[in-house]
């Protein structure tokens, strides 16, 4: 029986285990992390990441051939393949701060897997690295191999959050890179060997190392540029009064260009396009090609300007003031369908926003409290950390309110922003919200932006709902 070890169980080991087991019965798949709240929480009712499907998958296997463990030593030790999956946050101080991964963990959990290895093994670069990273990964495994053969192969993750199982059980392809030696080519058929119990042969490419490693960086370089494509060109159709949805729909039926991901959005967010993209450029910088570096740059700067561009638009319809106005929030989540929040443009949005003194009531159906409190309290860049070693945060900020319902979040606000797109915010009755916070209001004779981000951007104001329903 083949055993798999996965190091690390969050958001990419957690589920692609899971799949791996109820795909594979034969193989023992046992994911370990070093956050014990974590592994405790696996192995609950109450899994630690939300995403559709994958507790019934968990439910199914967890206990057959499916367990996690704090005990990393022990099942690296026994395990034929170790998937490594470990977080790779962006450096802050030192060479590359701002843009570099830094390699700490990784370098620990290759250290680890160096000691305790009695047997030879098959390492297998999971989270998204910097080109070149297995090199160093390889250096440190076999200085300290005492005679045990590594080979290292990178097998980049491209599933989506909130559509991890669909993507797992049905990827667009598998990537496989490794060594073109002997070794390095059993190994990568190994790997191959697993995944063929449900993908199909033809979706399963393998390349060299370097190849491998660079796909991934490039697949979601390539997905950030377009929104930041049609990001940019929403500011161009709100000075024109063209509808960004109907230039997407019109540039996206070109069979060449395709409609996925043409949504014009608040900005993109998530643990994965900007962190790769600076990674990126840091690579270019390294590698002597400032020009290519700055194009990738820019996709991350129109990101950045996307975000204040949709601040100063709340700000600037409310008299350029929101001062001690309150100001509904729907969805803090960086996508629907997933409680996670990492880079989510919902932080940057209620910072502005904070900044120019509002009062936030926040509303998510699956972001809790204490993590909309960290995300606003926490630096650029401390997210990126296993769990135990985050800064918790030091104070709650007074102005905000987090609350369980639509409704209550809207209730006497003078704005209301959506800034995920759950899709029960798309059958919220706004009529009722409108006469809700409206019908104080009318005395004052002041108009309410109701304004609406995520992958769904459209802006209008009350007096369109009011033609709407006169
Ligand atoms: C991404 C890649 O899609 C995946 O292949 C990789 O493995 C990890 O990074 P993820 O971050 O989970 O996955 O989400 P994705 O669906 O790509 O969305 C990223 C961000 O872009 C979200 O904030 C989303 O709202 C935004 N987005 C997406 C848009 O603004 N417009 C779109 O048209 C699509
Ligand atoms: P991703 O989205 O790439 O899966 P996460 O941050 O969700 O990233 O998960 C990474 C996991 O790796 C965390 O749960 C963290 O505790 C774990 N981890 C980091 N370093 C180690 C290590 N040396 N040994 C075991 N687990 C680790």
């Amino acid at each position: 029986m083949v055993k798999i070890c996965c190091i690390g169980a969050g958001y990419v080991g957690g589920p692609t285990m899971a799949v791996i087991a109820l795909k594979c019965p034969k193989i023992e798949v046992v994911v370990v992390d070093i956050s014990v709240p974590r592994i405790n929480a696996w192995n609950s009712d109450q899994l630690p990441i939300y995403e559709p499907g994958l507790e019934d998958v968990v439910k199914q296997c967890r206990g057959n051939n499916l367990f996690f463990s704090t005990d990393v030593e022990k099942h690296v030790a026994e395990a034929d393949i170790v998937f490594v999956s470990v977080n790779t946050p962006t450096k802050t101080r030192g060479l590359g701060a701002g843009k570099a991964a830094d390699l700490t963990y990784w370098e620990s959990a290759a250290r680890m897997i160096a000691d305790v290895s009695k047997s030879d093994k098959i390492v297998v670069e999971k989270s998204t690295v910097p080109v070149k990273t297995a090199e160093a990964i390889e250096k440190i495994l076999t200085h300290n191999s005492n005679g045990i053969n590594f080979q290292i192969l990178s097998n980049p993750e491209f599933l989506a959050e909130g559509t991890a199982i669909k993507d797992l059980f049905n990827p667009d392809r598998v990537l496989i890179g490794g060594r073109e030696t002997p070794e390095g080519l059993e190994a990568v058929k190994a790997l191959k060997d697993v995944y063929a119990h449900w993908v199909p042969e033809d979706r399963i490419l393998t390349t060299n190392l370097w190849s491998a490693e660079l796909s991934k960086l490039a697949a979601n370089a390539f997905l950030a540029q377009r929104i930041s494509s049609v990001n940019a060109m929403s500011a161009l159709c709100e000075a024109t009064g063209a509808d960004v949805s109907q230039v997407s729909h019109a540039v996206g039926t070109d069979t060449r260009i395709g409609p996925k991901f043409l949504n014009s959005s608040v900005g993109f967010g998530g643990s994965c396009f900007q962190k790769d993209i600076l990674n990126l450029v840091y690579i270019c910088e390294c590698n002597g090609l400032p020009e290519v570096a700055e194009y990738w740059k820019q996709v991350i700067k129109i990101n950045d300007y996307q975000k204040n561009r949709f601040v100063n638009r709340v700000v600037a319809s409310m008299f350029n003031t929101v001062a001690n106005k309150k100001v509904a929030i729907l969805g803090f989540a960086f996508k629907k369908d997933t409680g996670d929040t990492r880079e989510t443009p919902a932080i940057d949005v209620c910072k502005g926003l904070l900044g120019d003194k509002a009062r936030l009531s926040i509303y998510d159906p699956q972001v809790a409290e204490d993590q909309i409190q960290r995300d606003l309290t926490m630096k650029k860049f401390d997210w990126d950390h296993p769990l135990h070693l985050q800064p918790m945060s030091p104070t709650t900020v007074k102005q905000v309110s987090i609350v369980w319902d639509a409704y209550e979040a809207t209730k006497d606000a003078h704005a209301v922003c959506i800034l995920t797109e759950w899709d029960e915010f798309k059958t919220l009755d706004f009529q009722k919200i409108y006469f809700i916070f409206f019908g104080q209001m009318k005395s004052l004779m002041e108009t309410r932006p109701l304004l609406m981000g995520g992958s769904f951007l459209q802006t209008f104001q009350l007096p369109d709902l009011v033609l709407a329903n006169p």
